[in-house]
């Protein structure tokens, strides 16, 4: 199964060299991936964040369920319950009474399906993820809003960091990460070549990919 990839691998690093062998390697869809982990530290208190939007703020409970699936179709109920079953919680904002917002949080260490691998979670640290706004309330500093709620949340639990991970294209949502204190820490990806996967983790400066 994998002959023909590494084949063609061969020919090319061979006919054409290390630099086009790399450069056609990254230009594979989907062989070259990788996402911003970002951090933010819990020692000191997480100050509230103010949205335009007057919002009520919960926790997804049973009867937000319904709402909840039908704000973001993906993950589906069953999955959903997984996610509650292991502890994790998600908070939501209403607005008016309709659900305009969630965003998750975990102390287990959370599997990133996009690279298809595990991101390393200390004790301590709380993750937080799927951030969703509803396209006619974003802008409004809904999901800094959330995501401040669950860190203080976690931090008054005992927490003293908290991590999440970002698409490194997804600008809106490292704008607004960056408003409730997240910086990017490390780089975490892949290389796939047919069945074999290569990850990596690399550390990176404060200032590397700050959004402008
Ligand atoms: C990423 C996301 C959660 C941000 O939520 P939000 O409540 O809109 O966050 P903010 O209000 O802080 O806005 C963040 C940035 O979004 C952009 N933005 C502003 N208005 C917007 C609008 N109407 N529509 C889309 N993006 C907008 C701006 O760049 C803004 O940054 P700025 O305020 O510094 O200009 C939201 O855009 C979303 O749900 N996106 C789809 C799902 C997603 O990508 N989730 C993130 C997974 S890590």
């Amino acid at each position: 199964m994998m002959l023909p990839h590494l084949n063609r691998a061969w020919r090319v690093l061979r006919e054409e060299g290390l630099r086009i062998f790399w450069l056609k390697l990254l230009a594979t869809p989907g062989c070259y991936r990788r996402m911003f982990v970002l951090e933010r530290s819990l020692a000191e208190p997480v100050e509230a964040i103010p949205s335009p939007l007057p919002l009520t703020i919960g926790w997804l409970g049973p009867a937000d369920l319904d709402d909840y699936v039908a704000l973001r179709p993906s993950p589906q109920k069953d999955s959903i319950q997984r996610r509650l079953e292991r502890g994790d919680r998600c908070l939501l904002a209403r607005h008016h009474g309709r659900l305009v917002g969630a965003v998750w949080a975990s102390v287990v260490p959370p599997r990133l399906s996009y690279l298809n691998q595990d991101l390393p979670l200390a004790g301590g640290e709380v993750y937080l993820y799927d951030a969703f706004i509803t396209p006619e309330s974003r802008g409004q500093s809904v999901a800094p809003l959330l995501g401040a709620g669950l860190m203080r949340h976690y931090r008054a639990a005992g927490c003293r960091r908290a991590v999440r991970a970002t698409l490194v294209w997804n600008e809106p949502a490292l704008r607004a990460h960056a408003k409730s204190g997240f910086h990017p820490c490390a780089v975490i990806g892949r290389v796939k070549i047919g069945p074999w996967q290569r990850n990596f983790i690399q550390p990176m400066g404060r200032e590397a990919a700050t959004p402008s």
